[in-house]
């Protein structure tokens, strides 16, 4: 009678440990009142951001003020009701200042078909590469760029641009021609922050990516050096599609940020099979304390999967034998990105 019981409730009622239990599917049910109430408190934040670009207000100052208030929208809506708020945040008159940005253009506009491409990483980056797009930009648009360039999430991930290439000159330390693989590389940007690469000290460095523009543009820039373009996936890299060896250094950035939990453990325990002994992974993701996240799903149409400390720990302890690897996990200067570190037991 019991089982019967609880099963009535489970059908009939919804309380909040019963939405626990479901998990994400239980995401995805909709409180139209809940809906309701946050649209209405969206059109007023866009709509009082609106009017401060119209009236020339500091920009910095209201893109910030709209980026915290789509933050404690995101969190107090919800996922569920979230989901409905993006493509409503989306059509809103608003975008046509926000979009002058060429940061957040690029990102909306996705020229290469999908988010985060190696042209978005450049304009964070302020790469070289990227100033022309940055320099095309209105009035308007470069000072909402001096905001969202400035942002806490693109700081991070500088700061993971020459974190990647610290990593790569610490394998050289300890290896004499050291061979590494950065998956998911874009154009490969922390070689040129790299010492022991331009010092000649790597075996080789394998970058792979799915996107054969990106992968022809490290081939370009990097000729008779160290550096083998590859292009591949990470299905590719599961199914062992590649013949790539062992190395001692195997890193992943900007990529863990797509992976749902399964798939970011099967890659991990394919990627840590690929280690050398004394050899170490690195995989980063941006954390669950950023605060630029309703920004990017809005305006810059840009969804990530963000991971806590613990939420990396899971992964790694579903992925690998502990006693077989050494493991760390930590944070960025500015905590917006999380990071992973296995290393393999030399014995
Ligand atoms: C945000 S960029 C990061 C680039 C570079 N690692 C960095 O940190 O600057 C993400 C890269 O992941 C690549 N990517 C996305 N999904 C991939 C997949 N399934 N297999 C291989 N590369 C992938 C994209 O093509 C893109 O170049």
């Amino acid at each position: 009678m019991q089982s019967t019981k609880s099963h009535i409730d489970e059908q009939s009622m919804i309380t909040p440990a019963l939405v626990a239990r479901f998990g994400r599917g239980a995401a995805e049910i909709l409180d139209e009142v809940k809906l309701r109430e946050k649209r209405a408190q969206l059109a007023l934040v866009l709509e009082l951001t609106r009017q401060r670009f119209e009236r020339g207000e500091n920009t910095s100052e209201t893109v910030a003020r709209l980026a915290a208030d789509l933050h404690d929208l995101r969190i107090s809506a919800g996922s569920a009701v979230w989901k409905h708020l993006i493509p409503i945040a989306q059509a809103h008159p608003v975008r046509e200042f926000l979009l002058q940005d060429p940061f957040t253009k690029w990102s909306f506009e996705k020229p290469r078909g999908y988010s985060g491409d190696a042209g978005l990483l450049d304009i964070i980056y302020q790469h070289p590469a990227a100033s022309e797009v940055v320099g095309a930009a209105s009035e308007l648009g470069a000072e909402i760029f001096a905001y969202t360039v400035q942002a806490t999430t693109s700081v991070a991930a500088r700061e993971r641009r020459e974190i990647l290439a610290r990593e790569v000159d610490a394998a050289a330390a300890i290896s004499d021609k050291a061979e590494v693989l950065a998956v998911a590389c874009g154009y490969l940007r922390e070689s040129e922050l790299s010492q022991s690469f331009r010092d000649g000290k790597l075996g080789r460095w394998v970058a792979l990516d799915q996107d054969e523009s990106s992968v022809d543009v490290v081939a370009a820039a990097n000729p008779g050096t160290a550096i083998v373009p590859m292009v591949g996936n990470v299905s590719g890299l599961m199914r062992r599609n590649y013949d790539l060896g062992s190395f001692d250094l195997v890193y992943a950035s900007g990529l863990y940020d797509y992976l749902p939990y399964a798939v970011a453990v099967r890659l991990t325990q394919r990627l840590v099979d690929m280690l050398k002994p004394g050899g170490a992974y690195l995989f980063a993701n941006y954390s669950d304390e950023i605060r630029t996240d309703g920004y990017m799903e809005t305006f810059m149409d840009w969804p990530l999967i963000l991971r806590s400390d613990e939420d990396m720990r899971g992964i790694v302890n579903a992925a690998v034998d502990r006693n077989k690897v050494e493991t760390e996990v930590f944070y960025g200067e500015n905590r917006n990105i999380v990071y992973s570190r296995i290393r393999r037991k030399s014995a």
